[in-house]
């Protein structure tokens, strides 16, 4: 289906537009970090990778979120990169306002960001730069430590059209 608008001012229908953007596949991760109140994080699917040399990535940010401004103040960050496993983990980081860190198990990076149990991998960065765009920030972060889980949680946590999904059931085979 081709959906076009004429109007001059290239209005577009927010649910058209979610509609659209959600059928581009993508994994999920918990963005962490700390602070003196303690160990804080969100769930965030905007993540992706930007630059190897310098290694560097980003995430875009509502200019709402709580979470964002105390990472900021703390200048640094851990991306947490989601397993199949974490699904409910996925869903607790996303809640505003409650304990988001109840039943959590995690260890902290050099810088004291903490890695989730049961991720798929981490990077812990150092926060490059920021840019306004809409209702989101982007923030770039410098990559300056990083690992792969020791465990076996070989399957990522994938979302796709507003849903939770597995790998195989996006293989058409
Ligand atoms: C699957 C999923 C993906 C999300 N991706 C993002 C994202 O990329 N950026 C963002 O700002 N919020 C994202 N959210 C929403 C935040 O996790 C949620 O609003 C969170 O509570 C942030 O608000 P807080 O920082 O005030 O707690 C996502 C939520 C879910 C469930």
């Amino acid at each position: 289906m081709t959906t076009t608008t004429d109007n001059p001012s290239h209005i577009i229908d927010q649910g058209l537009f979610r509609g659209t953007v959600g059928r581009y596949a993508s994994g999920i991760t918990i963005i962490t970090g700390h602070d003196d109140q303690g160990p804080i994080g969100f769930t965030c699917q905007s993540f992706y990778s930007v630059s190897v040399d310098p290694p560097v990535v980003s995430f875009s940010v509502m200019k709402t979120s709580t979470t964002y401004p105390r990472i900021r103040d703390a200048g640094t960050f851990t991306v947490n990169i989601l397993s199949r496993d974490q699904e409910a983990v996925s869903n607790q980081f996303a809640r505003r306002g409650t304990d988001k860190w109840a039943d959590i198990r995690w260890s902290p990076t050099t810088r004291g960001n903490p890695v989730l149990v049961e991720s798929l991998a981490w990077l812990d960065c150092t926060i490059w730069a920021e840019h306004d765009a809409g209702d989101h920030l982007i923030v770039l972060g410098r990559v300056i430590e990083l690992g792969t889980s020791p465990e076996e949680h070989p399957d990522p946590l994938v979302y796709f059209q507003g849903q939770y999904r597995a790998l195989h059931e996006l293989d058409p085979a």
